[in-house]
């Protein structure tokens, strides 16, 4: 499967907004051909992560070619309320092994990540990883199509 991304969408609450800040600066410095559109909070005032899961898994759907990025404290708020949204496959990586994966086994269309459980630089390694790689389809193609089944039955 060759498909480039060509949109990030980024989202956070205030756990995760100086993750952001920095994810967005790599990914402009080091991903020109790539738009990325921040949706997420410029603030540290307590919000509500499943308002930035929403906005982010909804965008994600509409444009083709795009992923998105999903940070709070822990990232599980964020994938746990991303995945309740039909189409969305929201993996929580935590480094760049789990991020390959999350792609070329599971064709992860979001990615999570906890602002204090991992380094920035590691967050950085993870992203770059996340883009990068590509779904394999073949086997593991059958077992989305089995996740999108039992997205229609329940
Ligand atoms: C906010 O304090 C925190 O609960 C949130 O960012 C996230 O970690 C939830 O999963």
């Amino acid at each position: 499967m060759n498909k480039k991304v060509k949109k990030i969408f980024i989202g956070n609450d205030h756990a995760g907004k100086d993750l952001k800040d920095f994810l967005i600066n790599f990914l402009k410095n080091n991903y020109q051909e790539i738009e990325v559109i921040n949706v997420g909070t410029d603030s540290y005032e307590s919000c509500d992560y499943p308002d930035y899961a929403k906005e982010v898994s909804l965008n994600v759907l509409k444009e083709e070619d795009s992923i998105g990025i999903l940070i709070c404290g822990t990232g599980i708020g964020m994938s746990i309320a991303a995945n309740k949204i039909k189409g969305i496959r929201a993996a929580l990586c935590y480094n760049s092994t789990t991020a390959k994966l999350a792609r070329q086994h599971n064709n992860a269309n979001i990615l999570c990540l906890g602002q204090r459980i991992i380094g920035f630089e590691l967050a950085k390694d993870i992203v770059d990883t996340f883009i990068k790689t590509e779904f394999e389809g073949n086997r593991h193609l059958n077992r989305i199509i089995k996740i999108t089944q039992i997205e229609e039955e329940y």
